[in-house]
């Protein structure tokens, strides 16, 4: 019998590929937009990798399948999963605990049984699909445990996590009830990723706190039988697909579209531009407050500037959710009302999707982006904006610190979104920019995006786990003095000049 086994396996918690359903009744698959599925097409094509993960609906029953030479291995949930694995544990749960309480997180045991359930299934199955001394690389906090679970049935494996969210510092994450469990469940992994220097750091230190492991710099020693694993825990900012976007934004037919955009607004003099998924993490109001204000100030007029702002639907079935599109709702319908005329309105909403095309030209047309995150891994928007203007080094990222993408976007307008007469002095300031002084920001940011394109970022993970799988001594990596761990003995003297590790070592 063929061994359909692969050497490269992904595990997401969403499919690669998107169903639709025709009107003949037929489904049909197409590639989702993003990053992480353009990166990874080609080597997992030319690896005949399979990518496990869920689609994206219940009870769905799909068996295993081929899209564009990636074996494409579903997972099944059920309503009850949805709302207590999804919905619940890794969107009530973990994703406001990540983002720094922003909104309160939910603990119910219920729930958490749920996750360890879950996690379990989508483990199986990249058991399932990975042939001997295969590399698996799973995907973000949905996922935590699957790299323990792995690790247990199949010590052959090499395995990857990346987190596609913030770590919070531990005073934070030291509320979660299964704190120890997940990071147990990570600690599975030889090599796990994080966006930014300093979530690698909260990891490191939540290590030190909760377990008797000493690190080193990025390295942690997980006791393994007789001896200890080394397991790199290091910061790999991700990243877009910067040629693609470039190319689409130089096509005639989107600019063209760019173009249409601001003939249907009015031909405002500067139109600013929002792109978020309708989340409370994102900061929109903040952002329209400040809008707000300054056009009650005076200090921005109707007939001059719009801002676009595009909220696309997201886990509408979540109550923090919900609440969050009926306050930016009414906020909106306020700043219209008020500030309205017939020919203008200052915010146009649109709470909806659009394809790629469509966000190129939206890109193209904003003079002023505005991202206003309270807390973000990265923040892609920021990246592609970034990238579409590359053509005519024009236009002007107002950036939150509190965004991943403020290690790499440095000379973005950097802002404290909760400072609101700190946002609205930056907006003021994005809106009246030199041409000179917007063409050098943007000149070193597309630098930034150029060097680091998402291809870079999974070869260079990639890479890490190929030295693990080579038996390399990951120290150089991720080399820093050594740290001791909170429940860990002191080392007697003798030994502590030869260990690595350093007594009474700083702590988080
Ligand atoms: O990066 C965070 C993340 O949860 C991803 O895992 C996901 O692709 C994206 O945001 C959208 O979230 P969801 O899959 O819950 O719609």
């Amino acid at each position: 019998m063929p061994d359909d086994r692969s050497h490269l396996v992904v595990v997401s918690n969403r499919l690669p590929v998107d169903r639709t359903v025709g009107p003949d009744g037929e489904p049909t698959w197409s590639p989702s937009p993003g990053g992480l599925v353009t990166a990874l097409e080609p080597v997992m094509r030319s690896a005949g990798g399979a990518w496990v993960g869920w689609g994206g609906q219940p009870d769905l029953g799909l068996e295993p399948f081929e899209h564009d030479g990636i074996r494409i291995i579903p997972i099944d949930l059920s309503e009850t999963d949805i709302e207590r694995y999804y919905e619940g544990f890794s969107n009530d749960t973990l994703w406001p605990l990540y983002h720094d309480v922003i909104a309160p997180p939910s603990y119910h045991r219920v729930w958490w049984d749920s996750y360890v359930g879950v996690n379990r299934r989508f483990a199986d199955a990249a058991i399932a699909a990975a042939a001997p001394d295969a590399t698996v690389w799973v995907q973000d906090y949905q996922l935590q445990l699957v790299p323990r679970m792995l690790r247990e049935a199949r010590p052959d494996l090499t395995i990857g996590f990346f987190n596609h969210i913030p770590f919070p510092a531990y005073g934070i994450y030291s509320q979660l009830p299964w704190r120890t469990q997940i990071i147990e469940g990570l600690l599975g992994a030889d090599v796990i990723g994080f966006q930014r220097v300093a979530d690698a750091g909260n990891f490191t230190r939540a290590v030190r706190r909760l377990l008797p492991y000493s690190t080193k710099g990025a390295i942690v020693n997980v006791p393994d039988g007789d001896g200890a694993r080394q397991v790199l825990a290091k910061a790999f900012p991700i990243s877009i697909d910067t040629a693609g976007f470039e190319e689409l934004a130089q096509r005639p037919e989107v600019q063209a579209r760019a173009a249409q955009i601001r003939h249907d607004l009015g031909n405002p003099a500067k139109i600013m531009l929002g792109v978020d998924r309708l989340d409370y993490t994102k900061g929109i109001r903040h952002r329209l407050k400040a809008f707000g204000e300054l056009l009650a100030d005076g200090r921005a007029d109707v007939g001059d500037v719009t801002l676009v702002q595009v909220a696309s639907p997201s886990r509408e079935r979540v109550e923090t959710y919900r609440q969050l599109r009926d306050e930016v709702e009414l906020t909106v319908g306020r700043i219209n009302g008020d500030y309205g005329t017939i020919s203008h309105q200052p915010i146009s909403y649109l709470h909806h999707g659009f394809p790629r095309e469509e966000m190129a030209a939206l890109y193209l047309a904003a003079d002023v982006m505005l991202v206003t995150a309270l807390r973000d891994g990265m923040n892609l928007v920021a990246k592609e904006y970034v990238a579409a203007r590359s053509g005519d080094l024009d236009g002007v990222l107002v950036l939150s610190e509190f965004a991943g993408a403020a290690d790499e976007l440095r000379t973005a307008v950097l802002i404290n979104p909760h400072d609101i007469a700190g946002l609205k002095d930056a907006i003021s300031g994005a809106l009246d920019m030199p041409r000179e002084e917007r063409r050098r920001r943007m000149r070193a940011m597309r630098k930034r995006v150029r060097e680091n394109d998402v291809e870079h970022w999974s070869q260079t993970f990639l890479d890490a786990l190929r030295r693990v799988r080579r038996g390399d001594d990951l120290s150089a990596l991720g080399a820093a003095p050594a740290r001791r761990s909170a429940g860990q003995a002191p080392a007697p003297r003798a030994a502590a000049g030869a260990a690595s590790t350093t007594p009474g070592g700083a702590r988080g």
